[in-house]
């Protein structure tokens, strides 16, 4: 469904899905050139980065694994509580692996600036990241994100992967939510 088909629930479309699946393009041949020769491993922030990890991986031109790992930071409101929780950890051992991290979106930071830290604890060889979305002015703690698609603005969002209360994941095209809809 496109996020036309909620016009009621949403104040405006930011990214649409035929720009998301550009850059997409754009960042694939990018990470392509940059992995060459390397031992690349996809990792998959649960449950959000889904549908941009299922897009991505099938715009790079080479086989590449991936794994997922399922962290929470947030409950069923739209701000951070600071506090992340592994629900999933990785299958893969990372030792020795270039790590990439594929996230929907970098908001306060604070769960990729953890979730760096995490993996190199575990002896990745390098990990990076790649966001399909930055909130520059949210950010309470400097990510060094490798890869990003869009910066937007300060605004909780849904559509593409991301959700409020679970729902609106499977919306095409990112957009602001209308506040009506969670207060
Ligand atoms: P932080 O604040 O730690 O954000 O960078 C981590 C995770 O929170 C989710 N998130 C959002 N989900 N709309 C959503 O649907 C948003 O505007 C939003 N901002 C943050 C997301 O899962 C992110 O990985
Ligand atoms: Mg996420």
């Amino acid at each position: 469904m496109r996020a036309a088909d909620i016009s009621d629930q949403i104040t405006k479309v930011l990214v649409t899905e035929e720009e998301i699946l550009a850059k997409l393009e754009e960042i694939a041949a990018q990470v392509a050139a940059d992995y060459e020769g390397k031992d690349l491993l996809l990792v998959g922030v649960l449950k959000g980065a889904v549908m941009v990890m299922a897009d991505f991986c099938r715009a790079l031109p080479t086989v590449v694994p991936m794994d997922w790992m399922a962290v929470s930071s947030y409950g069923a409101g739209t701000k951070s509580s600071g506090v992340v929780q592994i629900r999933k950890d990785l299958d893969a051992d990372i030792h020795d692996k270039h790590v990439l991290i594929v996230e929907d979106i970098i908001d306060s930071g604070l769960t990729l600036s953890w979730l760096l830290e995490n993996f190199a604890s575990r002896g990745a060889a390098s990990v990076e990241v790649f966001a399909l979305l930055r909130k520059p002015e949210a950010a309470k703690v400097v990510v060094d994100c490798k890869y990003v698609g869009f910066d937007i603005p300060n605004e909780f969002v849904i559509g593409y992967g991301l959700d409020y209360a679970e729902r609106y994941r499977n919306v095409r095209d990112v957009a602001v939510l209308a506040p009506h809809v969670y207060s």
